[in-house]
């Protein structure tokens, strides 16, 4: 099963490109960039990350970040995770990445930008992978800033895939950002949210109606409300799925209890996805073997899933026929 999964060409459609940030290379850069780390070693980060709930993971998320200074930073990030990616058959990746999280650091958008933009045409060019970007406002943030961020993103409004929103979710509802995707939405960018992760069914709705948004990132709490899972599933709405982040932020407590299997039982369009790799224990390949150890799918099941992923990616029509 391992070698079919590694094989399956999977599409990954929710991934934070900070949170693909290893250890390794976290430690390399603090010593390019003079930064100091809370860490005396590469094993010291990884035995710190033991979460227990999305805020408690963001604090070393925002921490961790921190050594990321110049565009070559941002370029080597990209390119460790595409190289990872494309080992597990990863064919298309598509990048979250949270100006603001930079900004407020004095790493400009243009900096950002630029190493994301040399990495992924790196990644086509030298893996034959496709990418799609995602620039994510923090929800705990005022929607002020995130307005001023998109309208500073305006050279690069072509080059964006989507919006979407992201952080911690309790208490940041979806209406707060309103404006903010109505502006997106008449510049003809495409919207997602993160939404029902740690969060109320009520936000994956105000998503939908507010936003606009043509997924859900995450999106399992839907599942307290009937009538929400029935929209969803007749809306063919697609929520992107992150078991092994579910876990460690302690959404679910264990695999096993994961509510993928009701989500699929129920008719919902449905994708499998790393979200943090590095913080969360693994990649695409290993969420997806996690699922298969803890539900016993089937190779059918799989396919589904990698199907449902290149349908609702943001790629060329003609990348799409020829992943099909
Ligand atoms: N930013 C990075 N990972 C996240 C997650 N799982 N939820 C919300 N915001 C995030
Ligand atoms: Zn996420």
């Amino acid at each position: 099963m391992r070698d079919f999964l590694k094989r399956l060409p999977k599409a990954e459609l929710h991934l934070h490109i900070e949170g693909s940030l290893e250890p390794e290379l976290m430690f390399t850069l603090a010593e390019r960039n003079g930064v100091a780390l809370p860490y005396a070693s590469v094993e010291e980060a990884r035995a710190a990350y033991d979460f227990t709930d999305l805020q408690s993971f963001l604090d070393l998320y925002y921490r961790g970040m921190s050594v990321l200074r110049t565009a070559e930073d941002f370029h080597d990030l990209a390119m460790d995770y595409f190289r990872r990616a494309h080992a597990e058959g990863v064919v298309h990746v598509e990048l979250h990445f949270d100006p603001q999280a930079h900004l407020i650091r004095g790493v400009e958008l243009e900096t950002v930008m630029e190493g994301l933009g040399l990495a992924r045409r790196q990644a086509e060019r030298e893996l034959g992978m496709s990418t799609a970007l995602i620039m994510a406002f923090l929800r705990d943030r005022p929607a002020e800033e995130a307005m001023s961020v998109l309208e500073r993103a305006a050279p690069y409004w072509e080059l964006l895939d989507a919006v979407g929103l992201d952080s911690a979710e309790r208490g940041h509802p979806p209406l707060k950002f309103r404006d903010v995707f109505q502006r997106a939405r008449l510049l003809g960018i495409p919207r997602v949210a993160h939404a029902g992760e740690e969060g109320p069914p009520e936000y994956i709705r105000e998503a939908l109606d507010l936003l606009e948004v043509c997924r859900i990132d995450h999106g399992v709490r839907c599942l307290e409300d009937p009538d929400l899972v029935a929209r969803l599933r007749d809306e063919g709405v697609v929520l992107t799925v992150c078991p092994l982040s579910n876990v460690r932020l302690k959404v679910v407590e264990r695999i096993e209890e994961h509510p993928l299997p009701r989500l699929l039982d129920a008719g919902l369009r449905l994708t499998i996805n790393s979200d943090d790799p590095a913080y969360f224990g693994g990649g695409v390949l290993d969420n997806f073997l996690a699922c298969e150890q803890a539900f016993g799918w089937s190779e059918e099941v799989f396919i589904e899933l990698a199907g449902t992923a290149i349908e609702a990616a943001f790629m060329s029509r003609e990348r799409r026929l020829a992943l099909h």
